[in-house]
């Protein structure tokens, strides 16, 4: 009776003690993910390509602060690409996809 349950409270411990190693390691592995500099974008297809031509003139977290639907972040697209952005008709497309998925209305 006695070895039984001490049997079993030693599976515990190496059940709790791979526990903590994989939450260790899942934490290393989301190390690159902190050191992020955009932490307010979310991850999603169309993401470098906003972070590089939104960032030409401010911020790219300038857009983190509004929600809208794609024709709202169309007609945004297009008022920065009037002030100068910088981008091919695909990029800029790919940019309000990525911009409606992330900020979408409330
Ligand atoms: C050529 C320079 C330039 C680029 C590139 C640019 N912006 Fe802007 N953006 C501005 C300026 C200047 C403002 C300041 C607001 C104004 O004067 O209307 C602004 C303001 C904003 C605002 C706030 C507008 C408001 O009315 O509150 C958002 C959102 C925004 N930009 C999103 C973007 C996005 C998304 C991109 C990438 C597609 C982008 N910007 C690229 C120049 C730029």
């Amino acid at each position: 009776m006695r070895s039984s349950r001490s049997r079993f409270r030693s599976r515990s411990l190496l059940l709790l003690a791979t526990w903590m190693f994989a939450t260790a390691l899942a934490a290393a592995a989301q190390e690159p993910a902190k050191k992020d500099e955009h932490p307010s974008l979310p991850p999603g297809e169309g993401r470098d390509v906003m972070i590089r031509v939104c960032s030409q003139c401010h911020e790219p977290e300038m857009a983190s602060d509004q929600q809208n639907d794609e024709k709202g972040w169309k007609a945004t697209v297009d008022q920065m690409a009037g002030k100068g952005a910088e981008a091919t008709e695909a990029e800029f497309e790919q940019i309000v996809k990525y911009l409606a998925k992330s900020f979408p209305p409330k």
